[in-house]
């Protein structure tokens, strides 16, 4: 078998068989197929497209090409769920010890924010004492002990993919449906878990930009799963505004223990409760109403708090501190942001917002940067209130003031005003199960 017969198939719009997929995986991790017939045959695939057939196995070949988490040894149905990535998005702190309190078991690799989005294994570092690299037996036993363990994903989880990833990223071959599904699921296939649950967000915020891809990659997505053989459902969720009203890491830490104790914000208890119910329902094999009253009750009675606690305290954090949120570090500066003028908040765009909010140093622009924890924004007011001028609208955290003029300048970028009450958005547009 050559590479070269393998890239011009796919130009020439045929079907790639199962084993010149798994050649091309086998070769490529090696570092026997070159980058250059890699880019070739991305592009051919990026231009042709792929079949529910090729997308599979190359979803399995890119699960295989590295570590296979081995969950057998935890009793109990292991549960993830994956986040295609926003602003404010902290539902991870909220599902997980909510299915925890129910028995399912979540054995969950994270990952750090990039651009403007956040990262839950940034946000629980921010945690002082938290610890996300543990190794695989202390990952196993932790799970068994609490029902939860988050870690960072491991170099060897599906190496394919990363490879492949950095290569689309300089190849202009990133926004094509079937490489982001088979990426996308490869790495969960390789996590292990029985029933994965998918947050795909749409709007700008996120990486899909309307309903019609969000749905087209769920579809995609949910079809591989079930595929491989595990429980599938996506939820499509609105991310054109922030989840939530804080952004950066302790700031969401604070938020996502207040929603815990039941004083969150309702778009954010409402998503979290939606992929927590999807998860149970998948995991028991109930009706979603039945698990949906079932993680409400966890969640107000202060079972899910008390599960979050020690979860904390199970991988070092100091939970003392995360109970007493005035504790939590806090920026040396909060700069309060004005209304200019009366009206509707009618739009505060997500990325734009995300953006402010690494500016003032929640974020990383590159990989290698550090981020300053206690920065970010909270939103005091939010898409559809209304506004006085000179009420206070977002407050700014940030330990260093240079900062402040450009995230103002790219906040009022992100928002809008008019005279009428804004249409309301959907916040969940769909499940797919
Ligand atoms: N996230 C991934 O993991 N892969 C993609 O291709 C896109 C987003």
């Amino acid at each position: 078998m050559r590479i070269y017969d393998i890239i011009s198939h796919k130009r020439d719009g045929h079907e790639l068989t199962d084993e010149e997929i798994r050649f091309f995986i086998d070769g490529y991790v090696k570092g026997e197929i070159k980058d250059y017939h890699a880019s070739a045959l991305l592009m051919a695939v990026y231009l042709n497209g792929m079949s529910d057939r090729e997308m599979v196995t190359l979803t399995l070949e890119m699960a295989k090409s590295g570590d296979m988490l081995d969950l057998s040894m935890i009793d109990g149905i292991t549960v993830d769920k994956h986040s295609t990535g926003g602003v404010g998005d902290k539902t991870t702190l909220i599902v997980t010890p909510v299915v925890a309190s129910l028995g399912a078991k979540v054995a969950k690799m994270s990952g750090r924010g990039l651009g403007h989005t956040g990262g839950t294994v940034d946000k629980l570092e921010s945690i002082d004492g938290f610890n996300v690299e543990l190794s695989p037996d202390e990952f196993i036993s932790t799970v068994k002990r609490t029902g939860i363990c988050v870690v960072g994903q491991t170099g060897n989880l599906a190496p394919a993919d990363k490879k492949l990833y950095a290569l689309r990223d300089a190849t202009a071959t990133v926004g094509c449906m079937p490489l982001i599904a088979s990426s996308i699921m490869s790495k969960k296939l390789a996590a292990g878990s029985q029933c994965i649950v998918l947050d795909v967000k749409y709007g700008s915020g996120a990486f899909m930009k309307t309903k019609a891809d969000a749905e087209e990659l769920s579809a995609k997505m949910v079809e591989i799963g079930k595929m491989a053989g595990r429980k599938m459902a996506a939820v499509i969720s609105d991310m054109d505004t922030p989840l939530g009203k804080n952004i950066g890491n302790t700031l969401e830490i604070t938020e996502a223990v207040e929603t815990l104790r039941g004083q969150g914000s309702a778009d954010l208890r409402e998503v979290s409760l939606t992929l927590a119910a999807n998860l149970i329902s998948l995991a028991r094999d109930i009706e979603y109403s039945e698990a949906r009253q079932l993680c409400e009750n966890v969640l107000d009675d202060g079972s899910a708090y008390k599960k979050f606690m020690e979860f904390i305290s199970a991988q070092g954090g100091n939970a003392e501190m995360v109970a007493d949120i005035r504790k939590l570090p806090v920026a040396k500066i909060i700069h309060r942001v004005i209304a200019p003028k009366s009206g509707y908040l009618s739009n505060t765009d997500a990325e734009k917002i995300g953006s402010a909010s690494v500016i003032l140093g929640a974020g990383r622009v590159n990989k290698e940067d550090s981020i300053d924890y206690t920065a970010g924004i909270i939103l005091r007011k939010k898409k559809g209130d209304k506004i006085t001028a000179g009420d206070v609208i977002a407050e700014f955290h940030t330990n260093d003031e240079k900062r402040i003029t450009d995230a103002e300048n790219v906040f009022f970028e992100a928002i809008t005003f008019s005279e009428k009450l804004p249409e309301k958005t959907e916040l969940i547009y769909k499940v797919i199960r």
